[in-house]
């Protein structure tokens, strides 16, 4: 019985060029069972939810794969490497995570959204006849799941409440000094979960991409997983939403049972659609940046932040800093890029809006400060001042920064 199988959704698009012989069409073959949310675009990427309320989303490899040599065998080594991305609007209005899952079917009977993450229900949640083992990437803190904080990594034996979890980071190869890491922070991370068959241990390892798979695992539990998986079981993500929203991505997997999982071409990924270059532009880096100084991380709260001290300028992409740009327009940007990340939908302008400010044509409102403030704050908004509208795509506004001042 050959027991190897790779899986690769990121490498999909430029596959027959590569020597790889995972076929071209391994995805239009069905070799994904997709549901709920969940949907496949053309370049690969594997949009699990978006940021919508209550929703779940599923993909699992459409194949069973053999776990134990017989039912009542030990379960076999296995590897599985994968890169996900939570992206939301707001980090502190993110939820709820995604879960890599072998279950016992690739479709998952009955669960619920929001902190059932899509696996459980609330009368099957703890059941060990669920044969689901899970890896959750969780982003809200549950108090009935003793969750120990808003942004964990956990293993979950048939049920929410972890087997054992740790915040999400890793161990500096360099001097073994943990680095904390935002699992909504938007940036892509890879994630690596083995399981030692001999040994009876599974090691949770994440790291950004950039940096290769740390020596040290994040989390490493010593358990004999043959009474939890059957012979035969599927593989794949589970991911869900509730009044706390965001997309979750898939952008690259592979999974191999005794022997390591192929690595992944991170210089290949799909891209992710891009709902805040306005701001990126300007200020040459991500809404996240873990390279910045504390106050500077959370890109909105640092120009925000910039924009108190009366100097908005300040957040400016530093390459920009004596080149040409048009200070006037620089500020606006920035402005505007505030006030279209604002938490609160109706208080972000129109696109009509948008576009008349650009021109000239409109006035941003004196008060912006106090507009923006009102969610971090959670003081009402000041909505009279600003125009109403459900939400803005500003990738569309993008286009006119991208030529200004460069
Ligand atoms: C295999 O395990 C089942 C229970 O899971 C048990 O009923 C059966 O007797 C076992 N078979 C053997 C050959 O050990
Ligand atoms: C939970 O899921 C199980 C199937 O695993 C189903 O039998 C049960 O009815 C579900 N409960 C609820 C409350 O939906
Ligand atoms: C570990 O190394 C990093 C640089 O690689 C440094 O920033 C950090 O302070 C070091 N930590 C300790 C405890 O030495
Ligand atoms: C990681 O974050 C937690 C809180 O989120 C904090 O208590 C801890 O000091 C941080 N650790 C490092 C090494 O930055
Ligand atoms: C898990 O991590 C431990 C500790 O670093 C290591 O000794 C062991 O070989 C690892 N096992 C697997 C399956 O990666």
């Amino acid at each position: 019985m050959n027991c190897y199988i790779a899986i690769l959704l990121l490498l999909l698009l430029k596959f027959a060029t590569s020597s790889n012989n995972i076929p071209d069409d391994f995805i239009s073959n069905g070799y994904l069972k997709l549901d709920g949310r969940a949907e496949l675009s053309s370049n690969g990427l594997l949009t699990l939810t978006d940021s919508s309320p209550l929703l779940i989303g599923h993909a699992f490899h459409n194949f069973p794969i053999q776990f134990k040599n017989s039912a009542n065998a030990s379960v076999i080594s296995f590897s599985t490497t994968f890169i996900f991305a939570i992206v939301s609007e707001n980090v502190k209005f993110s939820g709820h995570g995604i879960a890599f899952v072998m279950s016992p079917n690739k479709e998952i009977p009955d669960p619920l959204p929001m902190e059932y993450l899509g696996l459980f229900n609330t009368t099957n949640n703890g059941i060990n006849s669920n044969h689901i083992v899970a890896v959750e990437l969780d982003t809200v803190q549950d108090p009935e799941f003793d969750d120990i904080n808003d942004n964990h990594v956990g293993v979950d034996i048939n049920s929410l409440r972890s087997i054992k979890s740790a915040p999400a980071g890793y161990f500096a190869d360099q001097n073994g000094s943990f680095r904390n890491l935002s699992l909504k922070s938007g940036d892509p991370m890879q994630v690596w979960v083995e399981y030692d068959g001999i040994n009876r241990q599974l090691n949770v390892t994440m790291s950004p991409i950039h940096i290769p798979k740390p020596a040290l695992p994040l989390l490493s539990l010593t358990k004999d997983l043959s009474p939890f998986l059957l012979e035969y079981m599927y593989v794949g993500f589970s991911s869900s939403t509730g009044k706390l929203q965001s997309d979750h991505y898939i952008l690259g997997w592979s999974f191999k049972m005794n022997g390591q999982a192929q690595q992944i071409d991170t210089s290949r990924l799909p891209k992710l659609p891009q709902s805040r270059q306005v701001r990126e532009v300007v200020c040459g880096r991500r809404p996240v940046d873990l390279r910045a100084s504390p106050e500077e991380v959370i890109l909105v709260d640092w120009v925000f932040e910039c924009l108190e001290r009366g100097n908005i300028l300040e957040a400016i992409d530093r390459q920009l800093v004596g080149t040409e740009y048009v200070v006037e327009e620089a500020e606006l940007v920035l402005k505007l890029g505030l006030l279209c990340s604002h938490a609160i939908a109706a208080a972000r302008p129109r696109m009509s809006t948008v576009v008349q400010y650009l021109e000239g044509r409109a006035q941003l409102p004196d008060n912006l400060g106090d507009i923006i403030k009102s969610h971090y704050f959670g003081e009402a908004s000041n909505e009279q001042d600003v125009q109403l509208s459900t939400s803005i795509s500003s990738l569309t506004i993008s286009e006119p920064f991208t030529s200004t001042g460069r």
